[in-house]
């Protein structure tokens, strides 16, 4: 919601109604938390949940445009982002992780929690990751850094799943993103990014300047807001120097 409110114009306001405020949000938030289970996807444990949706109403009042939601996503999003992801695509770096609804989700697919490197910018969520999942590797740092930065000993990952809020970022640092996160990946691997907007979050010139294509694989109305999911992929080579020119 908070993408959207980044993303929209005063035209686009009119026609799809007023925008998420921040006392708006924490309504939203209340209202989540008194929300029968079975609208929100998966409620395991309640309270572990509404602590974490605390927990992210607090990050998103500290820097909304960081994290751009206002809860974490539901279980039934982290089931379609995650679809695709097996055993054999380890190792698998996630970006963006939050509070590890997707890493959970990850890890019930049969990934080895050895086997994820999860890359958090928020030091009280890089924190809760590392209790959370002693096994993975968690590096508190941005996702735009990730082509100076040696992953899985320089081993390529088979895929890599973000909970970024792409649309509140500049395309100079959705280009890095992309750019450094592909650097990591084997040639056939794909990117899974999920968006609360009407269509793929990344701009159509970065994908085109480094030879990737989107494809939305689902969407869900079980995610508050609602949410799709593109799987992103290599279709032609990019210049090499694309790849190396944007490790900021
Ligand atoms: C929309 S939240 C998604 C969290 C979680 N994946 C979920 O779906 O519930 C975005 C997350 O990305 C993190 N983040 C924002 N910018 C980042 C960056 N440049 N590098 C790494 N993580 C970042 C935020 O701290 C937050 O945890």
């Amino acid at each position: 919601m908070v993408e959207l409110k980044i993303c929209r114009t005063k035209a686009s306001e009119a026609k799809s109604g007023p925008l998420l405020t921040r006392s708006t949000a924490e309504g939203a938030a209340a209202r989540l938390l008194r929300c029968p289970p079975h609208l929100r996807g998966h409620a395991v444990d309640r309270r572990a949940e509404g602590s974490d949706t605390l927990r992210f109403l607090r990050s998103w009042k500290a820097a909304p445009l960081r994290v751009a939601a206002i809860a974490p996503s539901s279980g039934a999003l982290a089931a379609l982002i995650t679809s695709e992801i097996e055993m054999h695509h380890a190792p698998v770096i996630e970006l963006g992780p939050g509070t590890g609804v997707f890493t959970k989700a990850l890890i019930a697919r049969g990934l080895d929690p050895e086997a994820l490197t999860l890359i958090e910018l928020d030091a009280e969520f890089a924190s809760l990751l590392r209790v959370r999942f002693p096994q993975a590797q968690v590096l508190e740092m941005s996702a735009a850094r990730l082509r100076v930065q040696t992953l899985f000993s320089g081993r390529k990952a088979g895929a890599a799943i973000s909970g970024l809020g792409l649309l509140s970022m500049s395309p100079r640092t959705v280009m890095a993103i992309l750019a450094g996160t592909f650097f990591h990946l084997r040639p056939d691997a794909a990117f899974y990014q999920f968006t609360y907007g009407p269509r793929c979050p990344v701009p159509r010139p970065v994908l085109d300047r480094l030879g990737l294509d989107a494809e939305r694989i689902g969407g869900t109305f079980r995610n508050l807001p609602p949410a799709s999911v593109y799987r992103i992929r290599r279709v032609s080579p990019a210049p090499q120097r694309l790849y190396s020119a944007h490790g900021y």
